[in-house]
């Protein structure tokens, strides 16, 4: 098969190269790969620990090619979206069937292989939240893959948004997905229930004074790569905002994501959710688009389609 490979000696360290097909453990099925969406991290954490000639790459999009040997999980021919850890970027993926979800008949590749990493983690942190029917609820990193999710999917379930972004030019933006407000600096706003942050650095400890009294934060990313300080006394008891409460987040903790995959590629394909494609290109012409990703230059998704 083709795929991106790891290889140290070319533009962005990924090369278009033959590399051995994948060989499918019996709880995981061989998904013929059609379209792949890109995230930061995988160029942050990722590639520089994999040896050259690895096949890394977490969001899939494609078909079935062969279903599990121990009959879980979709059958051939099935339309899936998958959340590999790693071995997304090539024709053909091994992936447990618990982290494959199926797609509608006729969804565009493209557009399914942005959720299994950005949406499932939106979708999966705002629920760290517990109920925000009527609750406000603040989104930092706003106009990111993950915030522009996270966003959308807050709204749904009936909480008042707060969008933290630090670009003034997405405004609109952000209040056409559905932000009820949108700010720059987290402590500009009155005390929210939850807070979803996904850039850290100075941001996180702003966005845990924002809390009111029982209000819970979820710490799932850190896109400024800056350190985080919380100053003396700013995680001590608040007699005004007792219970107040941090929580991390990691996207497969909790086991299975078939089932959240799967409604999230119901909700996009019915546009009730979505994506921001910021640039697609054909895997094959890539480098720019891989370079962009890598710095963090890009507001919404890349995708790169097989040919
Ligand atoms: N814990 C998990 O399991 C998990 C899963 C998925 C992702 N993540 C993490 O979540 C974070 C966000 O992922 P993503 O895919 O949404 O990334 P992204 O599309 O690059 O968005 C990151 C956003 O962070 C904001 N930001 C603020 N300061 C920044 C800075 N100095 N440099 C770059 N961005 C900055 C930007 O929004 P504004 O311009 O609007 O402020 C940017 O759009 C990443 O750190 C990723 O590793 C974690």
């Amino acid at each position: 098969m083709r795929a991106l490979t790891v290889d140290r000696s070319a533009p962005g360290g990924l090369r278009l190269a033959e590399a051995a097909d994948p060989i499918p453990a019996a709880h995981q099925a061989l998904v013929r790969v059609r379209a792949v969406s890109l995230n930061p991290a995988e160029f942050r954490y990722v590639l520089p620990q994999a040896p050259d000639g690895a096949v890394i790459g977490w969001d899939a999009a494609g078909v079935v090619e062969r279903a599990a040997a121990d009959g879980s999980g979709p059958a051939v021919g099935t339309p899936a979206i998958t959340l590999g850890l790693s071995g997304a970027w090539a024709e053909l993926q091994a992936v447990d069937t618990a982290l494959i979800g199926t797609v509608p008949d006729g969804a565009d590749p493209g557009t399914m292989s942005t959720l299994p990493v950005a949406a499932g983690t939106a979708l999966r942190a705002l629920r760290r939240l517990g109920p925000i029917l009527g609750r406000r609820v603040m989104i930092t990193g706003a106009t990111g893959a993950v915030g522009r999710f996270a966003i959308q999917l807050a709204v749904r379930g009936g909480a008042e948004v707060v969008a933290v972004s630090r670009d003034t030019s997405r405004t609109e933006d952000l209040l056409a997905l559905g932000a009820h407000e949108t700010v720059t600096d987290p402590a500009a706003t009155t005390p929210v229930h939850g807070v979803l942050d996904t850039v850290g650095g100075p941001v996180l400890p702003a966005a845990y004074q924002a809390l009111g009294e029982g209000g819970v934060l979820v710490t799932a990313g850190a896109a400024s790569g800056q350190d985080t300080v919380f100053g003396p006394g700013a995680l001590l008891a608040d007699p005004a905002r007792r219970h107040r409460t941090i929580h991390t987040f990691f996207l497969m903790d909790g086991g299975g994501i078939d089932q959240d995959l799967t409604w999230l590629a119901a909700e996009t394909a019915a546009d009730r959710l979505r994506p921001h494609i910021a640039r697609r290109r054909d895997w094959a012409a890539a480098a720019d688009t891989i370079a962009a990703v890598a710095d963090s230059r890009l507001p919404g998704k890349a995708v790169l389609t097989l040919s």
